[in-house]
């Protein structure tokens, strides 16, 4: 009953906002120049534009979406769902609350208010085409074929590192291809960037998301976290989705590929109508053979259980869950990214810092986390928090095992921690790199450590409805 209370308000604070937004957009039209044309919204002129910026590289003919919004005639039919969409910010794939935490990335894909404002005009008035003469010129997308990398690094990569194909069928349910490749090497080598695509243009179409899994045996202390399952391993090298296609690392930092490395993947393929055959490919850079960066970067899995991988995730049947993590920082460190991972379940994550003088900072909230979008969210170099040692990660996880989530399989189930979808998980994959106490003391000097405000995030289960 709480949630369906909560489910509503939600939504009417989404939809509230969006509506003063075009409300003031539209006074200002009026007082500029008051002709009703001036006030319509129309897709030539306004829409596609921002279609072009932050749909269309998913939806246009070819690629993994299944409508394209290039053209009025393609994006008109679905004006309706458009709209709802937008509204509830579950398109463009970007699932983080906006009020609270760090919010300058490296990858936003976010529609600002004023976008979802107009978008919500535009339907509302019918969604009219406008002028043909508006039209932006098409938008040209990078080949399919060209590692976009090798402009910066002016070469090829050192390394192609391929997955075994899968034919995924016409219709089927979403499958997870997990085949290991050796990558047969004698010495250690440092990567300095990778990038990550689908062997093929049909391929792009049914690959949602794809994982390079390190396995390799690890000498360094850090990384034999024996919190830390993932890490011990070697942790990810690599994750894709549409929108992130390669990482560099900070200069001086990198990930090393141990002797006898091997990639284990974990593709995410959905069926589109018809049968494709592909692989996935990763392009590795590495530093030269005698070059060490002063720092290796981690990926990270902060569990947001109540303790390691594999304990007390307890989720009773029609109930939402929430459970919790705590880790130490052993020395001062950079956390590059939040990138939440639960199942199909999974409703909200949120990541703080307890610093080692008790305050907390909220430094990201997913507070309509989507089993279908494992989006990553990669801080700004000025904006990434620099923490100190003694630190406490704290993850906060919710899950849904109620029927408002649209995904839940089974709310009369009991659900514990488990590799299927229907079984549950909950960690943060973070990217982080300790770095030594003169580098921390010669940050700390010249930045004034943010003080996040502790929001009612942290303190009751997430506002907004599931996905
Ligand atoms: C990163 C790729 C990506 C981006 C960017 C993206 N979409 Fe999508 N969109 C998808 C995929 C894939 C689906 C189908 C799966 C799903 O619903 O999550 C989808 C589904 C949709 C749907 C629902 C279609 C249906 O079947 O009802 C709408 C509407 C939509 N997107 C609109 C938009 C709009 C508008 C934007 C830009 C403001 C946008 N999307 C940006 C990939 C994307």
């Amino acid at each position: 009953m709480t949630t369906n209370v909560r489910f509503q308000s939600g939504m009417w604070r989404s939809l509230g906002m969006s509506v003063l937004a075009a409300g003031a957009l539209m006074a200002a039209g009026e007082g500029t120049v008051g002709t009703q044309a001036a006030k319509q919204a129309t897709f030539t002129k306004d829409i596609a534009p921002i279609f072009q910026e932050k749909c269309d590289e998913c939806h246009r003919q070819g690629a993994m979406a299944p409508m394209s919004l290039e053209s009025y005639q393609s994006a008109r039919p679905w004006a309706r769902s458009i709209k709802e969409r937008v509204i509830k910010r579950q398109m463009p794939p970007w699932h983080l609350d906006k009020s609270v935490g760090i919010q300058k990335f490296k990858n936003d894909a976010s529609l600002s208010d004023e976008q979802i404002a107009m978008i919500v005009k535009w339907v509302d008035a019918g969604a009219p085409q406008g002028d043909p003469k508006d039209m932006p010129p098409p938008k040209t997308w990078p080949s399919d074929d060209a590692w976009q990398l090798a402009k910066v690094f002016n070469r090829p990569p050192d390394m192609i590192i391929k997955s075994d194909e899968y034919t995924m069928p016409a219709v089927s349910q979403d499958q997870w291809w997990k085949p290991v490749v050796d990558l047969g090497l004698q010495d250690e080598r440092w990567v300095r960037a990778v990038e990550m695509r689908p062997g093929t243009a049909a391929g792009r179409k049914i690959t949602h998301h794809a994982l390079a899994h390190l396995i390799q045996k690890e000498t360094d202390a850090l990384a034999n976290d024996p919190d830390d399952a993932a890490n011990d391993q070697g942790g990810v090298l690599m994750e894709w989705a549409v929108g992130k296609n390669y990482d560099i690392y900070s200069p001086n930092t990198g990930k090393v590929l141990e002797p006898g490395a091997k990639v284990w993947w974990d593709i995410h393929y959905h069926a589109v109508g018809e049968q494709v055959t592909d692989h996935v490919e990763l392009g590795v850079w590495l530093y030269p053979k005698d070059e060490k960066p002063k720092y290796r970067t981690y990926l990270t899995g902060f569990q947001g259980t109540n303790s390691g991988a594999g304990s007390r995730l307890d989720i009773e049947p029609n109930t939402i869950g929430v459970s919790q993590g705590f880790r130490v920082l052993k020395a001062p460190a950079i956390l590059g990214n939040f990138q939440p991972h639960m199942h199909l379940r999974g409703k909200a994550m949120l990541l703080e810092a307890i610093l080692p003088d008790g305050t907390t900072q909220t430094l990201s909230y997913v507070d309509h986390f989507n089993f279908n979008w494992m989006t990553n969210y990669i801080y700004a170099d000025d904006a990434a928090p620099v923490l100190p040692k003694g630190t406490i990660i704290h993850v906060t996880s919710w899950h849904d095992n109620t029927t408002a989530n649209p995904n839940n399989p089974d709310p009369n189930q009991w659900v514990g921690w488990g590799d299927r979808t229907v079984d549950e998980m909950a960690h943060a994959w973070v990217n982080v790199t300790y770095i030594s106490d003169e580098d921390y003391k010669e940050w700390a000097a010249k930045h004034q450590p943010q003080r996040g405000p502790r929001t009612r995030a942290a303190l009751a289960p997430p506002a907004t409805p599931n996905n």
